[in-house]
């Protein structure tokens, strides 16, 4: 056996053939040859990588795929959707500036906007998302930002990026696309400035993994990127790795979804153990029109629906009644799952509050997985049957 030196322990010998998938780079810090070589690598002139919090190669290469799938020049990893979105936010706005958000977006997106409120002095305005005028009225000199969801969790509004992005003008829009994914819409084809994800959602698909990416202009996600580094909001390379191996069966998990949402949503509506089904998908719903000119390959895979039976009873009954679908608060998962926006997403506001944005105690949210339409109807239907 040849003599190691201790530094190179674990490190395996040299070898002339290249792995087929790319490794899992999982240290901490990256061994620089000299001050030459770090001076090179902070400056861009060689690529390289010195500090994981920073930049690590399986970012990177995350980093690229979503930039490609979403038609933008660079992208970044983080530790969450929510590493993203805060990030983002602290990228474009400061104390004293404004911002103009959603009132429908994600509960807790809308904590964070809170905090960001309350503890670094950023105004809000809440705005209807549809309302090109509220959006208008909501324009300040200091407006440094407009944060938007693709499709709105829970209640599946769809945006109509092209008309926000005109009406904001040169202000900077922020797409949350965490329901659509490239495989349904590329915001920045629609107007949007920076696209935002959850990649512990679709992208990775698998129901393992907390990341979150971004992607936008090279200039925007280098400076993302160092405001990320500075709070540790980075994502690890273990999780982008994984991220990386769900991209590549991504666009046939979503045909499937989108599939099969579409039948389902049109089941649960005419089933009577229903009182009200919101998915884009259906001609009643506030937004499908926009939907079908948006979105041809599909609305994505989360429905929501009011029980017929009454307040927080009737859905744990429902809950325990659905034995192989079950109670998780996430989505996106490869199985179907139940939620229940009230006690989980939007549980720090008060009743009122909620109702104020259609939150009511009978609203179940499902996230629709990979087993078939029949097998769905059949577990949906004897559950709602039962209450
Ligand atoms: C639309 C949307 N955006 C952002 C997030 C936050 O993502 P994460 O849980 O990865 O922080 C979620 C989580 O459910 C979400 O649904």
């Amino acid at each position: 056996m040849t003599e190691q030196h201790p530094s190179r322990m674990g490190h395996p010998p040299d070898f002339v053939t290249e792995p087929s998938t790319a490794p899992i780079y999982q240290t901490t810090a990256f061994d620089v040859p000299d001050l030459k070589v770090l001076a090179d690598i902070y400056s861009g002139n060689v690529t390289g990588h010195v500090y994981t919090r920073d930049s690590n190669p399986n970012h990177a290469a995350l980093s690229d795929s979503i930039a490609a799938m979403e038609g933008a020049e660079a992208g970044c990893v983080f530790s969450s959707g929510m590493g993203a979105i805060a990030a983002v936010s602290m990228h474009l706005a400061g104390s004293g500036d404004h911002i103009i958000v959603a009132k429908s977006l994600y509960g807790i997106t809308l904590k964070l906007i809170g905090r960001l409120h309350q503890k670094f002095g950023v105004h809000v305005s809440y705005v209807d998302a549809g309302d090109s005028e509220s959006i208008k009225a909501a324009l300040q000199s200091s407006t440094k930002m407009c944060l938007v969801e693709t499709i709105s969790n829970p209640l599946l509004e769809v945006t109509d990026i092209r008309m926000v992005a005109d009406t904001l003008g040169d202000v900077p829009l922020v797409v949350d696309s965490t329901f659509t994914t490239p495989e349904l819409i590329r915001p920045i084809e629609h107007g949007a400035t920076i696209v935002v994800h959850s990649a512990s959602k679709y992208l990775n698909g698998h129901g393992d993994v907390m990341l979150g990416v971004a992607a936008g202009t090279i200039r925007r996600m280098k400076s993302v990127r160092s405001t990320a580094s500075a709070f540790g909001q980075n994502g690890n390379p273990f999780e982008s790795w994984l991220t990386q191996r769900g991209l590549k069966t991504l666009p046939l998990r979503m045909k499937q979804i989108c599939n099969t949402t579409t039948r389902l949503a049109e089941f649960l509506q005419g089933h009577a153990g229903t009182r009200h089904v919101f998915h884009p998908s259906l001609p009643e719903h506030g937004t499908h029109r926009l939907a079908t000119e948006l979105y041809p390959n599909g609305t994505g895979g989360i429905i929501s629906f009011c029980l017929a039976a009454d307040g927080k009873e009737g859905v744990s009954k429902f809950m325990q009644a659905a034995e192989n679908i079950p109670f998780s608060p996430t989505l996106a998962d490869p199985r179907t799952t139940l939620s229940h926006p009230a006690t989980t997403s939007h549980a720090f506001m008060s009743r009122q509050d909620r109702a104020s944005i259609g939150i009511t105690d009978e609203l179940v949210r499902l996230s629709v997985g990979l087993e078939s339409f029949e097998v769905l109807r059949d577990e949906l239907g004897e559950a709602l049957s039962k209450i």
